[in-house]
């Protein structure tokens, strides 16, 4: 702890009484040069009908970047087992091999459809948190999930139906259920939810993709969405539990399996009581000392996607959020043509980044 100022900064006092402080790191700041890079690297897919390759893009990018951090990272939510994925496999150790340890999560594309076919939305996002903290979800590949920001935190329960957690949010925000938007993924398993939803009176936000920009959006104050609902993927919503948390949103989570082997491995690994276990935050997170970095790849109302500018380079829009402080910064970037971890041999150099709003 820094004597100074209570918090965890070094603090050391120079001979003649001048002190030098360090200010206690923000590994946001550098893990934001990460996803810019997986965002840069996976644009030019945008659109192409092709998200797997957008999304290899993304993964060396993200991969070379990752080894310049100082950390001794270990991913614990990656592209998945080592074997199917050559790159941020789960296990894979990242970084420069110095401390802080570190549990990663990242999602080099997420929403690959959206960035296949050019829809808004597609985020390259990265997790940290010390190492053990971040729940891993092993063989769950589904939950339930629902998200609020900060004023309604207290107020929602996951047990109860979206009819009573819409009138809960309602009171806790002061405002009608009429004027409540929620984030739904647009998918046949959540016909009977959006009907509901519907009768209850609240507006729904349809979108195909990108649960971990319903969550942020959820969470993040005046964005237009209130709550996000309904079932998505477990790494995405541990993803999102880092953001909300950060924010100081709420959130719960149940696993919810959807295909039949998924539903096998989980009744061979863990109890019915287990398997129906209300997952708060800080089940999803044990820590409040996490980091959260997210670049639009294609772009949408919250973040713009990168944008080619002939005159300056290649534009990106970034968040990074803290936990600690709780602090959030929107970043800027202007990238210049040429460095060849981003763009391979089409080369393309990062130059400029950081316009802090
Ligand atoms: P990917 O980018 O990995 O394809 O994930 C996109 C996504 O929409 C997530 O945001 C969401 O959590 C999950 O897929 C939902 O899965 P499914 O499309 O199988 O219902």
């Amino acid at each position: 702890m820094n004597a100074v100022s209570g918090t965890s900064a070094t603090t050391q006092v120079a001979e003649g009484g001048a002190a030098s402080v360090e200010i206690d790191r923000n590994l946001g700041m550098e893990l934001v040069r990460v996803t810019e890079a997986a965002a840069l690297s996976a644009a030019p897919y945008m659109g192409r009908g092709d998200g797997k390759a957008g999304d290899q893009a993304a993964v060396s990018a993200m991969r070379a970047v990752l080894d310049t951090v100082r950390m001794r990272g270990v991913v614990v939510i990656g592209e998945g087992e080592k074997d199917d994925a050559p790159m941020l496999y789960n296990g894979e150790k990242v970084g420069t091999g110095e401390p802080p340890k570190l549990d990663l999560a990242v999602d080099p594309v997420e929403g690959t459809r959206l960035l296949a076919l050019g829809r808004p939305n597609s985020i390259a996002v990265i997790a940290a948190a010390p190492r053990g903290t971040m729940w891993v979800p092993g063989a769950s590949f589904y939950m339930d999930k629902l998200v609020v920001g900060a004023d309604a935190r207290d107020a929602i329960d996951i047990r109860a139906t979206p009819t009573e957690n819409l009138h809960r949010v309602a009171e806790a925000t002061g405002r009608p259920v009429e004027q409540l938007t929620v984030f739904v993924l647009d998918k046949p398993r959540h016909q009977g939810l959006v009907r509901e939803i519907r009768a209850a009176g609240a507006r729904v936000a349809l979108n195909t993709d990108g649960d971990v920009m319903g969550a942020l959006l959820a969470a993040y104050p005046g964005t237009g969405i209130d709550l996000l609902m309904g079932v998505g993927g477990t790494p995405e919503g541990v993803i999102a539990a880092v953001a909300v948390q950060a924010l100081g949103g709420g959130m719960q989570a149940v696993r919810a399996p959807q295909l039949p082997e998924e539903r096998e491995r989980l009744a061979g690994l863990i109890d019915q009581d287990e398997l129906e276990r209300v997952l708060h935050l800080p089940d999803l997170l044990r820590s409040d000392d996490a980091f959260f970095a997210a670049t639009a790849i294609t772009g949408g109302p919250f973040l713009e996607g990168v944008r080619y500018d002939e005159r300056v380079g290649v534009r990106t829009e970034s968040l990074v959020i803290r936990a600690r402080s709780g602090s959030i910064r929107h970043i800027r970037g202007i990238h210049r043509l040429n460095a060849d971890h981003i763009f391979g041999d089409r080369g393309m150099d990062e130059v400029v980044e950081v316009i802090i709003d």
